[in-house]
C-alpha cells in the first residue's frame, strides 16, 4: 500500500494513464505513444505532469501487452524515480476495455479509505498541465464526475441523413471534450462493470466514446466541464506532431 502523501480535500487521487492504442490514424511506423519528441517518448509528457502533481497519489499505466516490457524498460532507464507508478496493466481492443483494465488493476492498491478520485487521461494528450489536473480533480470532488473541455472556436452544424446542414447549436453551448476525466472511483467502477457485463451478454447497444458517457449511461450522472486547454490536443495525425514540436520548442527555447 502506498503512503497517502498527496490527497485532495482528504480524498486520495489515482490516475489511469492510457497508452494501449495502436495509433492507426497517424499512418506512420510505430505507435504514437512511443514516438520520441524532443528526446522523450510521447507518453512520458503527461506521465511527468501527473507524477509532479501535488495531488496525485498513484498512477496506473495501461499499455498493449506486447509493449509493457518496453514501457517498463524506458522508465527504468530514464532519470526519474517513478515512485508514483503503482503498476503496469495490459489494455484491450477498445479504449473502454483499457480503462476497465486500469480500474481493475487499481483495485489492489486501494485501502479502505474514503472513496478515492480516479482520473483517466489519454497519453496521446501530452500538453497536460497542473492547472488542468487540479481543475479536473476539483470538479470530481464537487460534482462526482468531471470532464476537461474547451468551448468550440468554430461553429458546429448538425447534418441530416442526406449530409445537408440542419441545426446550428449556439457556439457557447458547444464544448470540445478532452481528458482528463475524473470521477468518484466507486461510481466509475460500477459504471464500467455494468458496461462490460452488457458487452459480455451481447447487449451492448450504445456507442461508447469516453468515460463521462459511461457514467451518464449507466449511473445517470452528468459531468461537470472542467477547464481544459486549446493546447491539450490529442495527437492523432502527423500535423498534430508538428504543432507539438512547435509548442515544445517554445518552452525549451530550442
Ligand atoms: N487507447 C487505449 N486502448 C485502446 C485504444 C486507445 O489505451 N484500445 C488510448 C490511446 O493510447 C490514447 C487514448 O486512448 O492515448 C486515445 O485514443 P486515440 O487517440 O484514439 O489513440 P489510438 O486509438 O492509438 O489512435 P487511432 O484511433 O488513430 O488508432
Ligand atoms: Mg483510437
Amino acid at each position: 500500500m502506498i503512503k497517502g502523501v498527496s490527497m485532495y480535500q482528504g480524498r486520495k487521487v489515482f490516475a489511469i494513464l492510457l497508452a494501449a492504442g495502436s495509433g492507426r490514424r497517424m499512418n506512420m511506423e510505430g505507435k504514437k505513444q512511443f514516438f520520441r519528441i524532443h528526446g522523450r517518448p510521447l507518453f512520458q509528457y503527461s506521465l511527468h505532469c501527473l507524477e509532479e502533481s501535488e495531488y496525485v497519489d498513484g498512477i496506473v499505466m495501461v499499455s498493449c501487452e506486447e509493449d509493457l516490457p518496453y514501457m517498463k524498460e524506458i522508465l527504468s532507464k530514464d532519470d526519474g524515480k517513478h515512485e508514483k507508478v503503482l503498476g503496469f496493466f495490459p489494455g484491450g481492443k477498445e479504449r473502454y476495455h483499457s480503462v476497465y483494465a486500469g480500474l481493475f488493476g487499481l483495485k489492489c492498491f486501494l485501502s479502505g479509505d474514503k472513496d478515492p478520485i480516479v482520473l483517466v487521461h489519454d497519453s496521446a494528450r501530452p500538453m497536460l498541465t497542473h492547472e488542468i489536473v487540479e481543475d479536473s480533480i476539483r470538479g470530481a470532488v464537487e460534482h462526482h464526475a468531471s470532464v476537461a473541455g474547451v468551448q468550440s472556436k468554430d461553429t458546429v452544424r448538425i447534418l441530416d441523413k442526406d449530409g445537408k446542414a440542419c441545426d446550428t447549436p449556439a457556439r457557447s453551448s458547444v464544448c470540445i471534450i478532452q481528458t482528463p476525466q475524473a470521477f468518484d472511483y466507486s461510481m466509475l467502477s460500477k459504471a464500467y462493470e455494468k458496461l462490460i457485463k452488457e458487452e459480455e451478454e451481447g447487449r451492448l447497444s450504445a456507442l461508447v466514446t469516453d468515460d463521462a458517457m459511461v457514467c451518464e449511461l449507466y449511473m445517470g450522472v452528468r459531468p461537470f466541464i472542467s477547464r481544459g486547454s486549446y493546447r491539450n490536443i490529442k495527437i492523432t495525425t502527423a500535423e498534430d506532431l508538428k504543432l507539438l514540436d512547435l509548442w515544445l520548442s517554445e518552452s525549451d527555447g530550442s
